[in-house]
């Protein structure tokens, strides 16, 4: 509560309901970048996105939400970097159709609302030479052992995969951005990502002293249900298991009826009775991160768990505020052109106000 206090005293800006709520719940050094912010000091953030998939799942979505809050509220430079040399080694793909996701993923990117003026998007297979520098600085700093350790990896993984995680570190240090901060290194970075994510940066935070560098600051979130419940993971591949970006009205409000794990009652009577469990129901889960109405949030949640509002009733609930979402979603991705996409995937100077 101090920090989120402190957030909204340095910034001049309201909370976003996903901190608030306790959607983004953990954070490394947060407060060392608001310190930098009321100093009058430059920072930048980093986000990513491996493009393994066509379509991006609601739950991709968050972080870039997330990212394009703190974007308008810092006014500061966005990287984001997209992983085609690490759904490559890790999934059974073309490395040209990875190349080719990424791009077509930017525009989902896009869509979120980046200002063009402060972000840069880049493929790891196009960017890779400007942070070859601080990727061998930092493949030299971390032994087998430990990428070992933190990832789990086995004997028999392909070298690939051992050698990536310096490749996702890399942006977190300014001086992988030349044309954007010089050789700088004193410049903050704030990383929001999901908190699967965060092996990679414990690992970043640990060698940057070593090198150097400021360690990067993160916000993480919590990970969106599957349709299915807590117990199973969205996948791209699993249709059923998610909403996507590209669902029609009809998809939303047939996977939402069909597969939705309730918190409901056996019968009508019992759940009257009982009332339904919120704790388990993915309705009522999916709410708390796309309801963004405080009121709107309790009146469901207290007519539910009370038994007032049935299961049918809060998946109805959920589609209509899910429904009008995407549509946004895919109306703001129509408009963006393959010259947006071009320029976003320049490596080129973007704006920094402060200095
Ligand atoms: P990827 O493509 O798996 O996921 C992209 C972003 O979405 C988050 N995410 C989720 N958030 C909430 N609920 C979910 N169910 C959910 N599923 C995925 C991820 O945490 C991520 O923030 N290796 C990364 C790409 C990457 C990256 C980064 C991500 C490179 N650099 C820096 C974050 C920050 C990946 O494959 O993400």
């Amino acid at each position: 509560d101090a920090l989120i206090a402190k957030f909204e005293r340095i910034t001049g800006a309201k909370a976003h309901p996903w901190i608030k709520r306790g959607i983004f719940f953990s954070h490394r050094d947060l407060d060392l970048i608001l310190d930098n912010h009321a100093a009058g000091k430059p920072m930048y953030l980093y986000t990513g996105r491996g493009p393994s998939s066509e379509a991006l799942h609601l739950g991709h979505l968050i972080p870039f939400m997330f990212t394009k809050y703190l974007q308008d509220v810092f006014r500061c430079p966005l990287v984001v970097q997209m992983t085609d040399d690490e759904k490559f080694l890790w999934k059974d793909l073309q490395l040209e159709e990875c190349h080719r996701l990424g791009f077509e993923n930017a525009k989902d990117i896009i869509a979120c609302g980046f200002d063009i003026t402060r972000t840069l998007i880049f493929s790891d297979l196009d960017y890779i030479g400007h942070m070859y520098p601080n990727i061998l600085k930092i493949q030299k700093a971390v032994t087998y052992n430990q990428v070992k350790g933190i990832f789990g990896f086995d004997d028999s993984v392909n070298i690939g995969k051992h050698a990536f995680p310096a490749v996702q570190a890399a942006p977190s240090f300014p001086s992988s951005f030349p044309h954007i901060f010089g050789s700088r290194v004193d410049v903050p970075c704030l990383i929001p990502c999901a908190i699967d994510q965060d092996p990679y940066f414990r690992m970043t935070r640990d060698v940057a002293p070593r090198l150097g560098f400021k360690k990067p600051a993160l916000i993480h979130s919590k990970f969106f249900p599957a349709l299915q419940g807590s117990d199973s993971k969205m996948s791209a591949s699993d249709e059923s298991s998610a909403i996507f970006c590209t669902d029609t009205p009809k998809q939303i409000k047939e996977k939402v009826n069909k597969y939705a794990f309730s918190g409901g009652r056996e019968t009508v009577e019992d759940h009257r009775r009982l009332g339904g469990d919120l704790a388990v129901d993915v309705s009522y889960q999916w709410l708390t991160f796309f309801q963004h109405d405080d009121a709107e949030l309790k009146r469901v949640g207290d007519a539910y768990a009370s038994g007032a509002m049935l299961s049918g009733e809060i998946k109805k609930e959920l589609i209509d505020v899910i429904s009008p979402l995407v549509a946004r979603h895919q109306a703001a991705r129509a408009l963006v052109t393959a010259d947006m996409v071009k320029t976003f995937m320049t490596p080129r100077k973007l704006v920094v106000d402060r200095s």
